[in-house]
């Protein structure tokens, strides 16, 4: 659920929060990074579908890196703390489509699920 502040007409709460990570390593850098691993066509797509959606209930926030960074690209989406690790811009419209329009998470991409 959604609320808004009075005076700015904000969301205060959304129902999913993206973080992705937008951390770039040098090249050949041992913990690799996810701008390396090709996540910036696939944020891109992100904030464009959400840019166009124009839903109030998904806020994408660009992170620095999140930990797992040989696994990237990721991102992780609260409330449920799902980590996903898309590979194309498909992976992406279908996180957009079935997890945030349609309650699903995309099993599938899921890399460390929630206990
Ligand atoms: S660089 Fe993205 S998780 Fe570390």
């Amino acid at each position: 659920m959604t609320q808004s502040s009075s005076s700015l007409d904000l969301p205060i709460v959304y129902k999913y929060h993206v973080f992705a990570c937008f951390t770039k390593r040098p090249p050949g850098h041992p913990r690799g990074s996810c701008m390396e691993n090709g996540a910036q066509p696939l944020w891109d797509r992100l904030a464009r579908r959400l840019d166009a959606e124009r839903n109030p209930d998904v806020c994408m926030t660009s992170s620095g890196c999140l930990g797992f960074c040989r696994a990237g690209p990721l991102m992780v989406v609260y409330p449920e703390g799902i980590w996903y690790h898309p590979e194309t811009v498909e992976d992406i419209d279908e996180i957009v489509e079935k997890h945030f329009k349609g309650g699903a998470p995309v099993e599938r991409l899921i890399i460390v699920p929630n206990p």
